[in-house]
């Protein structure tokens, strides 16, 4: 039993994401870890019904809590009436830019099966910068004129800390490995900094093997030789793409977890899986809990409940179940009974 319930804002969101989180949960409390959850009801739903998306005062209540359970959160494919960026920028960027979660910690491990099949390496994605910052804007709008630029933002103090931190990923693995993708050859302003930044934290790493792989290449070596990665780093738009393309090779995104990180522990982080809303199955108990349940070990393995997040981590490797069969509730009994 752990030592004391963990407050834990929940944010199921829409489509598959309450009963992935659910499902997360029950496997959580059935490996003996006492959660107090609150419910924050944020998403396309919300935004559908009362024009919500977040505000200053949820955002600071949300600091606050030991952890954030995410489930998805996104309109069903050909809905239109949330214009892109609302719920991106509005609610996921914003918890992320706002709780400064500045690490996106993405762990793959190739089922049985998939191009990844024994593999295992983890994308460690900066969260806070890049192209995503938010940097540029339109001029001339609508004319033939017009101007549109989408800078990448890379700061000393953001890319240092998010590389420190792969560094020390890196160095708790019995292979200690770490890669730099970027596109340094032709981005030579950031790749510039990156891989100085690399260079000089590495330096303090001296069991850490370096290496070097622009994002191109990357996606060939994913599919082709998906072993030579133990921890990649990397900004946060390739870090984006090459982490779909990352769970795609391990097994399909519907085991891809993630954990959006303050590692100095003064904000909430957020645990989602890295799959979307997927609005066509929700409610069916066709949906695969098993990114949500490994989402919610990254969760415990932050809280420091080390024991449980192992005990949880055993029952899902060794899960060969039918997914399609068994259905969310049969998968979700099934990792209970056997922990
Ligand atoms: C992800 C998602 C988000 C991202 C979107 C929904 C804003 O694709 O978590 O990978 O681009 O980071
Ligand atoms: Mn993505």
């Amino acid at each position: 039993m752990s030592k004391k319930p963990y407050r834990v804002a929940v944010i199921g969101g829409d489509g598959i994401g309450p009963e992935v989180t659910q499902a997360a949960l029950d496997v959580v409390r059935a490996a003996g870890v006492q959660v107090e959850t609150t419910d924050y009801e944020l998403g396309a739903a919300r935004y559908l019904k009362d024009g919500f998306v977040l505000d200053d005062k949820t955002l600071e209540e949300l600091r606050g809590y030991d952890a954030i359970m995410l489930g998805a959160i996104g309109p069903a494919i050909g809905d239109t009436r949330i214009p892109g960026g609302v719920l991106e920028r509005g609610l996921l960027l914003r918890m992320r830019f706002g709780l400064d979660l500045y690490i996106n910690y993405r762990p793959f491990r190739g089922v049985p099966g998939s191009i990844a099949q024994g593999c295992e390496f983890a994308i460690v994605r900066e969260n806070t910068e890049g192209p995503y910052a938010g940097e540029g804007g339109v001029l001339r709008h609508g004319t033939p004129f017009e101007i549109a630029t989408q800078g990448s933002v890379n700061t000393r103090h953001g890319v240092e800390r998010c590389v420190r931190y792969a560094f020390e990923r890196a160095n708790r693995l019995s292979r200690k490995k770490l890669t730099l993708v970027h596109k340094t050859n032709v981005l030579t302003f950031a790749g510039e900094l990156w891989s100085r930044v690399v260079r000089e934290v590495g330096a303090e790493y001296p069991d850490v093997e370096v290496d070097y792989n622009h994002v191109d290449a990357a996606c060939i070596y994913l599919v082709e030789n998906p072993s030579r990665y133990g921890i990649i780093v990397t900004d946060n738009l390739f870090g984006d793409i090459l982490s779909d393309l990352a769970g795609a090779v391990s097994g399909g995104i519907g085991f891809a977890a993630s954990a959006n990180l303050d590692p100095t522990k003064k904000s909430a982080s957020i645990f989602e899986p890295v799959h979307g809303a997927a609005h066509d199955i929700a409610g069916k108990n066709l949906a695969n809990p098993l990114a949500a349940v490994s989402s919610a070990i990254l969760m415990l393995e932050h809280l420091g409940e080390s024991d449980a997040a192992s005990r949880i981590t055993k029952v899902v490797q060794a899960f060969n179940g039918d997914v399609a069969s068994l259905g969310t509730s049969g998968i979700t009994k099934q990792l209970i009974g056997e922990l």
